[in-house]
């Protein structure tokens, strides 16, 4: 069906967990699909508004004083109906009866692979815009809300230094990133953490010991340790740290406050230009896509790939870190 659709009305959607910059992304949908002469419908809270036909008309207007917004005015949702066929078969059913051309998806892997399974029941031409904390989407360098994430994390940590130094203590900060590294990683690196730990590298206790050891000898008396939710339980963790160190270790787990603030100017510039490809996608009358940065250039590579693929941890950046953490 692609190249054949004479478009008229998109729809819009944010589904999986919200991400700073998802409004910024949805009023840069709606303004430019109206310079394009498109109506733009907004789907609410994730796939069940697709499910339910639950529906907000978007306007240039209406999409107002949201740019600067974390969260998302179309609210979002994980959907367990949606990975049945019968609620993918109802969402292609609304796309139909509202004469949707094209479906524009906002959201991380999740949602994608919702977003592969929906264009095997519908002719609407999908496209994703990846957009959540974790940056964990093949296909693309960068995720709208990651950077906001990084930054709010960085802020946090610099304070909690504060008080590691103060007091001579560990602590064990704990950033999210669902079963990937990608936060974790960067945050390390750019806090200076003495130690990074991130799913995709097994980690050695004895190992972690032994630089927090060296590191006291050194006149190192407080450290950061970063760690990916979900390593293992952190604050078995920090006890075994205790015991075969002596060092004082506090833990501090960072949690939602990730999600949520305004976007930095990066990920609102992101918001805007993988909007802008979007929609530019769906009026060359192209379905099944993600768009995505690669080295500067903002790109997009089949739907299907991106959720079939794993996105690789830049494992030199870890590297870096330890060098940098001497
Ligand atoms: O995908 C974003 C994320 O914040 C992950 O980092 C985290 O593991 C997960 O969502 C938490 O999900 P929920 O919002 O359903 O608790």
């Amino acid at each position: 069906m692609e190249g054949c659709h004479q478009l008229k009305r998109i729809g819009v959607v944010t589904s999986g967990g919200d991400a700073p910059g998802m409004n910024a992304a949805i009023r840069a949908v709606v303004r430019i699909a109206y310079s394009k002469n498109l109506q733009v419908l907004g789907f609410k809270r994730g796939w069940e508004g697709l499910m339910t036909n639950t529906y907000v008309t978007l306007t240039p207007r209406s999409v107002g004083g949201i740019l600067q917004l974390g969260g998302t005015i179309l609210n979002t949702s994980r959907s367990p109906q949606f990975r049945r066929r019968e609620g993918v078969k109802k969402a292609g059913e609304t796309l139909a009866l509202n004469k949707i051309d094209g479906l524009i998806v906002i959201g991380g892997n999740g949602s994608f692979k919702g977003a592969l399974e929906l264009s095997k029941e519908t002719d609407t031409l999908i496209i994703g815009i990846p957009a959540t904390i974790d940056n964990d989407v093949f296909g693309t360098d960068e995720t709208i809300g990651f950077d906001t994430a990084l930054n709010t994390a960085i802020d946090e940590i610099d304070k909690i230094r504060d008080t590691a130094f103060s007091h001579e203590r560990i602590f064990i900060v704990e950033v999210m990133g669902r079963k990937r590294g990608f936060l974790a990683l960067t945050v390390g690196l750019t806090v200076g953490a003495e130690i990074i730990l991130v799913p995709e590298v097994k980690h050695e206790k004895l190992n972690i010991f032994k630089t927090l050891k060296e590191n006291s000898a050194k006149g190192k008396k407080s450290g950061i340790i970063v760690a990916a939710e979900g390593i293992e339980d952190i604050s078995r963790l920090a006890k075994e740290i205790e015991e075969n160190t002596g060092a004082e270790v506090r833990l501090s787990i960072l949690g939602y406050a990730q999600r949520g603030g305004n976007p930095t100017a990066r990920s609102r510039l992101l918001a805007n230009l993988f909007a802008n490809k979007a929609v530019e996608l769906l009026v060359e009358g192209q379905g099944n896509r993600i768009v995505g940065l690669k080295k500067g250039e903002i790109t997009s590579i089949e739907l299907g790939k991106s959720s079939k693929t794993e996105k690789p941890l830049d494992l030199k950046l870890l590297k870096l870190a330890n060098i940098l953490a001497m």
